[in-house]
């Protein structure tokens, strides 16, 4: 059983990072969806809003009372945030609330320790509402799937993309329905580093398909970590944990260097690709993220 504390602690910490991830997807959707769809890019659009409103919830309640660590993993917000998401609005014409991003770059770790016992009915809302939302949105993308494997849709996502994205809503939904019940989530160490060494690789993968042909230096080495990652789901159930755990962590280093450089690549226009730079700065975010996992998890 989690106590009062750690239940709004971690509440608050889980939805800061995962309202902003699954609003972006949601981002993404509208800004690659054909102007024929124009129903289902109001339905990304008004999705998007309602995550936005959440978050600048989670935002008021968190200041002063979410970690140190947390804030300092930037997985939250990371100096490129703000730009890339300025570049992407002006050149999608899609709407971004960036005085969300502002207020999380002010954001303060523990110091009105004891007041935030006042909040725990707030957060068991604030959860609620997050998982009533967070339904409606796996419902359309799944909807969306579906229509593109039977190809009745052209959208410049990869289906992989759109499963990928599912799935880390469906992981945020898991996480908040045990919260909900003041537990983390049950699961073995492998069913959690493969989840995110998975979608650390898938990462490689969708860069590596995203870069212009002529970029082979970064093509190759997105390639290369695609591998590391695979081959560290196929050896989690024989390595020791101590083991995965580390090659895991020098792993996520290294895709969490290259997906800085390559977004301020992007943020500079120096890199020949179809990416948007918050699209790089999304998945630097999520390497920040099981990084600060991986850390937690070594002690
Ligand atoms: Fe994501
Ligand atoms: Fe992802």
């Amino acid at each position: 059983m989690l106590s009062r504390e750690e239940f709004i602690i971690i509440s608050l910490e889980i939805n800061l990072f995962f309202q902003r991830i699954m609003k972006e997807h949601l981002f993404f959707i509208e800004t690659s969806l054909q102007p024929v769809e124009a129903d289902k890019i109001a339905e990304a659009n008004a999705l998007k809003r309602s995550f936005e409103h959440l978050l600048s919830e989670t935002v008021s309640y968190a200041n002063g009372v979410i970690s140190e660590g947390a804030i300092r993993s930037n997985e939250f917000v990371t100096p490129f945030t703000l730009r890339a998401e300025e570049i992407a609005s002006m050149l999608t014409g899609a709407g971004i609330d960036t005085n969300i991003t502002r207020a999380e770059m002010e954001l303060t770790g523990i110091s009105r320790y004891g007041r935030e016992l006042n909040l725990e009915d707030a957060v068991a809302d604030l959860n609620a509402r997050s998982l009533n939302l967070l339904e409606d949105v796996i419902a359309f993308q799944k909807k969306l799937i579906d229509i593109v494997l039977r190809c009745k849709i052209l959208i410049p996502l990869y289906p992989l993309l759109l499963e990928h994205i599912t799935r880390e809503a469906e992981y945020y939904q898991e996480t908040l329905e045990s919260l909900q019940k003041r537990r983390l989530p049950k699961k073995s160490l492998c069913d959690e580093l493969n989840f995110w060494n998975n979608i650390m690789g898938e990462h490689a993968e969708f860069i590596d398909g995203l870069l212009d042909p002529t970029e082979k230096n970064l093509k190759k080495t997105a390639n290369q970590l695609a591998n590391v990652f695979e081959r560290l789901v196929k050896e989690c159930a024989k390595a020791t944990d101590r083991q995965i755990i580390m090659n895991s962590l020098d792993a996520t280093e290294s895709v969490q260097n290259y997906k800085r450089t390559a977004t301020i690549g992007l943020l500079e226009c120096k890199i020949r690709s179809i990416i948007s730079p918050l699209l790089g700065d999304h998945v630097l975010r999520e390497a920040n993220h099981y990084l600060r996992i991986l850390n937690l998890m070594r002690r």
